[in-house]
């Protein structure tokens, strides 16, 4: 059995707070797809951590940790982060399957965002360039660092095929030799970690032990479901678990579905909830609403109803998480997107050109105090209205809910 944990809003919504609260009822902890774009956050005791590619079970020293083959892996990136954990013989696994990012894909990343007249706004993490070297059969695995002679052909002949790119960029590649000659030194901190991890998870499903799946990015920014071409180049949405793992689609159970009480975008594309204005300033204020990666202001507004239910019916969700609600105290009213206004029409579906509509509110009495309250009755009544209105308009139960970046203020319903 496996659950998985989704993001369904465009990412950032909280799944790593809550893949670490809930981690501790699991023997795994898995990463299927998408690579150091994401930066999932961690509070424990007031210290954070800040995981990009480290599953969120790490803290758990008897948590199985696996990176899936449907992760693309920087090595430079991976073997940073390693560094911050000891002892990971036995608790980190990685997918020979597994996409690498070389130097060359970031490099491409960052090119075509700065060349492209309507740039994605993209982490500049090489996360594209490496799934469309993966789709193209072009890629290089984690696997293949067990022959580096081979690596190292394959790396030359990829700089052949890379090179006309230098004239038309302006630009100098670093050669195959420099990139290679890193790769070496890294292969070796490495290799202990590398195996089927495919076998491994049907072999954890067949003696009865937990899994569970950690989504990176949103349902929002998924390549098929998202709002193309303003997305990340993975599929982000419960599908994406299956094919990023090996674990059949049936053996899912729970899908919890992460959204926070609000919304937040980074990066460029549509976001019809987004109040540009002081509004979005001041939940961006409160919410801290800054990239775990790259550091960049996230574009704030409010929760967009339309969007959880259209991301809720994808993946399947039969659970949701609202986060950061103590984040909307003190407003003196806060909004729900229930429909949009689409070329003269009233909506209530997400269409293919998502920049044409205009959301519509309902509109909410607001309220206080609600940091670090870990039971509903507790939470002021305005707020459990909101969260049982909202529970009502998207259909899907709200079984958690999340009131601080403290690991366990947290509430089970
Ligand atoms: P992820 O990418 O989905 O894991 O989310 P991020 O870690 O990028 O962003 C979520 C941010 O909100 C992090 O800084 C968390 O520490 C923080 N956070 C999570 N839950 C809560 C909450 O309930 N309240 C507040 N105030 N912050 C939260
Ligand atoms: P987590 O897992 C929020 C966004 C980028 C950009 C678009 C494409 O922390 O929720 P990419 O580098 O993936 O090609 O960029 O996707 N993006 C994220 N936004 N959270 C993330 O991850 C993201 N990962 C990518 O800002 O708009
Ligand atoms: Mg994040």
């Amino acid at each position: 059995m496996a659950d998985l944990i989704v993001g369904v809003q465009w990412g950032d919504e909280g799944k790593g707070k809550i893949v670490d609260n809930l981690a501790k009822n699991y023997q795994y902890v898995v990463r299927y797809q998408g690579g150091h774009n994401a930066g999932h956050t961690i509070v424990v005791e007031n210290k954070k951590y800040a995981l990009h590619l480290m599953p969120s079970g790490i803290l758990y020293p008897n948590c199985k940790n696996i990176i899936g083959n449907g992760v693309v892996i920087s090595l430079e990136a991976l073997y940073e982060e390693m560094q911050q954990f000891p002892n990971l013989e036995k608790r980190l696994f990685i997918s020979d399957r597994a996409h690498i990012i070389t130097p060359y894909h970031q490099i491409l990343d960052s090119l075509k965002e700065s060349h492209s007249k309507s740039a994605i706004g993209t982490t500049k993490k090489g996360i594209g360039p490496a799934y469309s070297d993966k789709i193209s059969r072009v890629g290089f695995r984690m696997g293949e660092l067990k022959n580096l002679d081979a690596f190292s052909n394959k790396l030359q002949n990829y700089y052949e095929e890379l090179k006309p790119l230098e004239s038309l960029y302006n630009i100098t590649f670093p050669t195959p030799q420099e990139i290679f000659a890193n790769i070496k030194n890294l292969q070796p901190h490495f290799l202990p970690f590398i195996t089927d991890t495919t076998r491994l998870l049907w072999e954890a499903l067949d003696s009865k032990q937990k899994i569970l799946l950690e989504g990176a990015q949103g349902s929002m920014l998924d390549i098929d479901h998202g709002t193309y071409p303003f997305v990340t180049s993975s599929t982000t949405t419960a599908a994406g678990a299956s094919s990023g793992t090996g674990i059949a689609p049936k053996e899912l159970q729970n899908i919890i579905g992460i959204a926070k009480a609000y919304c937040t975008r980074v990066g460029n594309g549509p976001f019809p909830t987004e109040e540009n204005n002081q509004t979005g300033e001041l939940i961006g204020q409160k919410g801290f609403e800054f990239g775990t990666t790259t550091g960049r202001k996230r574009r704030c507004g409010w929760i967009d109803a339309i969007a959880l239910k259209y991301a809720c019916k994808i993946n399947g969700c039969n659970q949701l998480a609202l986060m950061k609600l103590d984040v909307l105290d003190g407003f003196s009213e806060v909004k729900i997107c229930t429909k949009y206004q689409y070329h003269g029409q009233i909506i209530d579906y997400i269409p293919s050109d998502l920049e044409n509509v205009t959301p519509i509110y309902e509109s909410f009495k607001g309220w206080d105090n609600t940091f670090g309250i870990r039971d509903f009755k507790q939470l002021p009544i305005e707020a459990q209205n909101y969260i049982t209105t909202l529970e009502k308009i998207i259909g899907v139960k709200i079984s958690i809910i999340s009131t601080s970046p403290e690991r366990d203020d947290v509430i089970f319903l």
